[in-house]
């Protein structure tokens, strides 16, 4: 069976300019006490894309132990698209995971599934973990259409991704009707939506790619209840908005365990 390590991501959304984001991820550093402490998690960091040359020097000069994270791309390697960014912009800051298909682009910017299957493709391509998001409205959970919802977002997302390449990105489950509500899904109904995750890859990756992709949870995650969620058998990781703006609050999440 393989060992999944779990990965805690902050998505800081449109939060924090350079000097906040510096500040925080110094301190989350420190509380997460910097390499000499194995959490036996890995952590990144999504600030929005004017903060990341800063993070990047700030993270391999104090060897922080924290990974880069974008939070959107293009698919195209360059050209005329105003106000995007490549994928190879991303990878040349050693950016190494990149959200991708989160609701918020797909509600309010609409993005489709055709377009989060092209930015899995490039974002691999380019030598970095897509974390690709999905998750159901608050209508089609009422109308029992959450699996549907999600196995349709995963299956295509994923198309033409080798089963190799599907074993090592990561899933987020995020039931659109918790994010930023404070409502969070229940552990019970976190898992067993993954488990729908972990299904639906396994139809289209194979077993061996379901057994190592990691899935992670989001949607209102905070230190009360990150410990319930991650003990979840197919709960890889959580994918946190809010709590993640805030260094004390994150290095609960991150440290679960405690
Ligand atoms: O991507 C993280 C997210 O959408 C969840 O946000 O604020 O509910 O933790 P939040």
């Amino acid at each position: 069976m393989a060992t999944r390590t779990p990965l805690m991501s902050g998505n800081w959304k449109m939060h924090h300019n350079h000097f906040e984001a510096l500040a925080t991820v110094q301190k989350l550093s420190y509380l997460l006490g910097g390499r000499d402490e194995d959490l036996g998690v890995e952590v990144s960091i999504h600030p929005p894309f004017t903060d990341l040359r800063t993070l990047q020097t700030a993270i391999e000069q104090d060897d922080m132990p924290i990974a880069l994270g974008a939070q959107h791309c293009h698919w195209e390697e360059k050209g005329a698209f105003t106000g995007e960014v490549a994928p190879a912009m991303l990878a040349k800051l050693n950016v190494a995971y990149v959200i991708c298909g989160h609701s918020e682009r797909r509600e309010i910017f609409g993005e489709t599934d055709e377009w989060v299957n092209r930015k899995v493709l490039a974002i691999l391509a380019n030598g970095m973990t897509p974390i690709m998001c999905c998750g159901e409205t608050l209508d089609e959970r009422e109308a029992g259409g959450t699996d549907e919802k999600v196995a349709g977002q995963v299956r295509a997302g994923l198309a033409g991704v080798s089963p190799e390449q599907v074993g090592g990105l990561v899933v987020a489950y995020e039931p659109i009707w918790a994010i930023g509500t404070g409502r969070t899904a229940t552990p019970e109904d976190a898992q067993a939506t993954c488990a729908v995750v972990r299904a639906t890859v396994a139809e289209v990756a194979g077993a061996e790619a379901a057994e190592r992709v990691r899935i992670q949870y989001g949607g209102s995650v905070k230190p009360a209840n990150a410990a319930e969620l991650m003990a979840q058998p197919d709960i890889d990781g959580a994918l946190v908005g809010g709590a993640s703006l805030d260094a004390d609050d994150f290095a609960q999440v991150v440290r679960f365990r405690d």
